[in-house]
């Protein structure tokens, strides 16, 4: 394999599901800063591209009601702000990647573009955003007091954000646009200044980002939510997307985002496609199994079934767990991912789907095994689906340290992953030295000030 993988590491800004295991007590210490800044230090150190925080309002919910199960065992249940934690991490690195989720049903383009334009100049171009309609739509729905909007318009609504948010980004202000000149008093020059005029089916603006332009100008994008509509949504705007599953879907989804990709004038390469997977790492494969079977024992069923509502409004329970689910469980207004993937030919039964969410929650089965055959298999699936690289889960008894200790270093000894990291930018990390900008085949490009004809 030729190709170097692209490396970043996943942690949600919340408690994580260890917190009462033995020996991993530190994961209850979410609430300091510490905590944060330590695990940015140690992506840093590893040399990896960057460090992704996920988040989310939801909660799991069914029938508008919050599920206990939820409140007992911590399922989707304690986060913080994970957007807050950046300029903290930003100040104690220098060249890792840090990458966090603001969905669009939440925050409006002015505030959104605002707020990562300030991240990127605090990181000198470390920022990237994860776009999301977001997961448990139907308990951040009544959590903001609004209707729960229907899935596929939250992605045109999402679609017509990303679109304001890029003319915000790269429309705004010429490239040379601010003078600072004090022998003149001149802060910007305000004939390279431009208003936006925005008259979009879910947002109508007229202004302008008041934030000058940071090194990336727009901060890489990256997107995750594979149901179709997620897939277009990807293939419009991000340059890299998160996804997790069994090698078939995910070759198949793949193949899908490249081929829309192409279809936006994009290139079949202008998406990072990452899988999200779960390196569990032992001095044997036998012991990597019996690591992972006990984790599985640690997990009620109950418990999956919470995760699961979590990820798409299904009450897997109220189900015969002797058949596939119903073909109707893929209109749900929550996530469709989860549902989309265990529907179709050789659909799971119920019990099944309940026993693959207790083993492996959404990021599907873990790499088991030494750190040669975890390399192995890793390569196996970036040949078998195309991918570009991973977003690796925690292991969930050695957390990100024993993957730094074990898999990165025969991941770097067999010259799969970049000795150096390209350039200072995220953007770069991930498509080499130079690649500060958008590409101009990236539908942002067309909104750069230049080619914008707006008068104030
Ligand atoms: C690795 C990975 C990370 C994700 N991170 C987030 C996140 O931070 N916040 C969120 O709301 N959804 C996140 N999602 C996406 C949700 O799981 C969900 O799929 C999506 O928000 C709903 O879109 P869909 O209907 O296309 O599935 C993530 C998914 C994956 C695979």
């Amino acid at each position: 394999m030729t190709k170097k993988l692209a490396i970043g590491m996943f942690q949600t800004g919340g408690v994580r599901r260890t917190w009462n295991m033995p020996g991993r007590e530190n994961d209850r210490n979410f609430t300091d800063l510490s905590y944060w800044t330590d695990l940015a230090k140690k992506c840093e150190a590893a040399g990896v591209d960057f460090l992704f925080l996920a988040d989310s309002y939801g909660y799991p919910t069914l029938n508008d009601a919050i599920i206990p199960t939820a409140i007992e065992r911590n399922v989707q249940f304690s986060t913080i702000d994970s957007q807050m934690l950046m300029s903290a991490m930003a100040a104690v690195t220098e060249k890792l990647g840090l990458v966090t989720t603001v969905s669009t049903m939440v925050e409006k383009p002015p505030t959104v573009t605002r707020q990562y334009r300030t991240l990127d100049h605090l990181s000198q171009g470390r920022m990237g955003w994860n776009i999301v309609t977001g997961s448990a739509q139907a308990a951040s729905a009544l959590l903001f007091g609004e209707p729960l909007m229907a899935h596929d318009d939250r992605y045109a609504k999402a679609d017509d954000h990303v679109e304001l948010s890029l003319k915000y980004w790269e429309g705004c202000w010429d490239e040379d646009a601010l003078k600072k000149d004090s022998s003149t008093g001149t802060w910007a020059d305000p004939t390279k200044v431009r208003e936006i005029i925005h008259d979009g089916p879910y947002f109508s603006a007229k202004g302008v980002l008041v934030t000058p332009p940071s090194p990336q100008v727009t901060p890489t994008l990256f997107q995750a939510g594979a149901s179709a509509a997620g897939r277009e949504l990807a293939a419009k705007y991000a340059e890299a997307v998160f996804l997790a599953a069994e090698s078939t879907s995910l070759a198949t989804q793949i193949a899908d985002i490249r081929s829309r990709a192409e279809a936006n004038g994009r290139g079949r390469d202008a998406v990072k496609c990452l899988i999200a997977g779960t390196f569990r790492v032992a001095d044997s494969a036998a012991e990597a199994l019996a690591q992972h079977q006990k984790h599985i024992q640690s997990i009620s069923l109950e418990h999956a079934a919470t995760l699961y509502a979590y990820f798409t409004g299904v009450d897997l329970l109220a189900l015969d767990l002797d058949k596939p689910m119903p073909a109707s469980a893929a209109n749900t207004d929550s996530g469709r991912t989860n549902v989309e993937r265990f529907l179709g030919e050789n659909a799971p039964t119920v019990r099944e789907i309940l026993e693959e969410f207790r083993a492996n929650g959404v990021m599907g089965k873990p790499f088991l095994g030494t750190p040669e055959e975890i390399v192995d298999q890793a390569v196996a699936m970036i040949e078998a689906t195309d991918a570009d690289g991973f977003l690796v889960q925690p292991d969930p008894d050695g957390g990100h340290d024993l993957f730094f200790a074990k898999v990165l270093p025969e991941l770097r000894r067999r010259g799969l992953i970049k000795d150096e990291l390209p350039g200072t930018t995220l953007r770069e990390h991930l498509f080499g030295e130079g690649q500060m900008r958008l590409p101009s085949s990236h539908p942002g490009a067309a909104f750069r000030a230049e080619k914008v004809r707006v008068t104030i």
